[in-house]
């Protein structure tokens, strides 16, 4: 499993339920990577998307509170439903696609983390953890470039060399 997210330089992610900085060339580098393959997310974020609908071209996951049942998804109520679901799918095809709450249980779960780091400060009201503190994680960079609206974009890829497995957590 893999995730996928944009970052800024605190490891910021969002604020008022929204992305930090409007970037054509990630949201491109994110449909490439993620078209025609299982995306997953919590509830939140599915209400992020424009109209609060699932994202086209991809089998879309969301966790959402028990009395939440969004169209156009598969919708599981605990992380016990969401294991089981995902065990029906290639591991290789399915990205974690946020948000925070989301993202902070399941990145121990990854093998990979394709994330965008944007160098500015965006006023995140929400965070990734940073990865670069933690042992099993380390990373390549795989592109830089400068994009439309001026900001310096670092597309990494990190592996992490130690991925927990489903059902191996008692938290889980
Ligand atoms: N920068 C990026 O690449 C990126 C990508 C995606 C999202 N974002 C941003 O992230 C923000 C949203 O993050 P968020 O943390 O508020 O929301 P979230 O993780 O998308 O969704 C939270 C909701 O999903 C359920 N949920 C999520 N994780 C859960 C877990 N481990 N266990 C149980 N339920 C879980 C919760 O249900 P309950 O209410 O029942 O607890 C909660 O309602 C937005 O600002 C969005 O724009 C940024």
């Amino acid at each position: 499993m893999k995730l996928i997210v944009a970052v800024d330089k605190n490891w910021g992610i969002g604020k008022r339920n929204g992305l930090l900085f409007e970037l054509p060339e990630d949201m491109k580098y994110f449909r490439a990577k993620t078209l025609e393959k299982v995306v997953c997310m919590g509830y939140n974020t599915l209400l992020s998307f424009p109209g609060g609908k699932p994202l086209k071209n991809r089998v879309n996951i969301v966790l959402a509170p028990a009395d939440k049942e969004p169209d156009g998804c598969i919708v599981v109520h605990t992380l016990d439903e969401l294991f089981k679901t995902l065990e029906n799918y290639d591991d290789n095809d399915v990205f974690v696609i946020g948000g925070a709450m989301f993202y902070r249980t399941m990145y121990p779960y990854c093998d990979e983390a394709y994330i965008t780091k944007v160098d500015a400060d965006g006023g995140a009201e929400v965070f990734f953890d940073d990865l670069d503190k933690l042992s099993n994680w380390s990373y390549t960079v795989v592109d830089e470039l400068t994009s439309v609206n001026g900001y310096k974009l670092t597309f990494t890829v990190y592996k992490n060399s130690a991925p927990k497995k489903f059902g191996t957590d008692q938290t889980v």
